[in-house]
């Protein structure tokens, strides 16, 4: 497996080629993300994560398409960010996005009519959602990961109570 870890921070992913912008991190190459393109070839990896760094870079859309060239077709991109629901998303100054378990449909079939956002398209596998430990045991953790439709309610209604914690998104590259 050809790993690509996209600031990688201190945290790199074992035996993945790290990147990152602070010299002080674990990353093989430093990189600025918010530059493209990234110094890597077309199809390079067969993973790409970006593990809470999405937040952090200036063009969220950019970043992804990048990530896209990068993968191999069928390759995965796994990216996890704070909901921003969470303490974590605005307490982060470095922070510049704040996202929710839809932000990225854009590059999928449900787009709600914005597929014109970018040309790159991405096959959603998985989009997993952790909330506070007090939510967790009452089941709604369960419930918004289990029912896409309940996520979606909880999203619109009641994630300004129920706050969300991390989100981890799992998507195939399609070519
Ligand atoms: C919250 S840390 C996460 C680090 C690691 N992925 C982890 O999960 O522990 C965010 C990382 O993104 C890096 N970063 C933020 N903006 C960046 C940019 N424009 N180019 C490269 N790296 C960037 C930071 O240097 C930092 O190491």
């Amino acid at each position: 497996m050809r790993v690509l870890d996209v600031g990688c921070g201190v945290n790199k992913y074992p035996g993945s080629i790290g990147v990152d912008c602070n010299p002080a991190s674990r990353a093989d190459l430093l990189c600025d993300l918010d530059h493209f393109p990234y110094p890597f070839r077309d199809n390079s990896f067969d993973q790409i994560r970006a593990i809470h760094v999405i937040e952090h870079v200036s063009a969220v859309i950019g970043a992804v398409e990048e990530f896209h060239r990068l993968a191999r077709p069928g390759g995965r991109i796994l990216i996890v960010t704070p909901h921003y629901t969470d303490f974590s998303s605005f307490c982060d100054p470095t922070h510049r996005w704040h996202l929710n378990s839809f932000s990225f449909r854009y590059f999928g079939h449900d787009n709600a009519g914005f597929g014109y956002y970018s040309t790159v398209k991405l096959h959603e596998i998985s989009v997993r959602l952790r909330l506070l430990a007090f939510w967790r045991w009452l089941g709604f953790e369960f419930a918004v990961n289990r029912w896409r439709r309940f996520r979606l309610f909880w999203e619109h209604y009641l994630c300004f109570v129920i706050r969300g914690k991390v989100i981890e998104f799992e998507f195939e590259v399609l070519k």
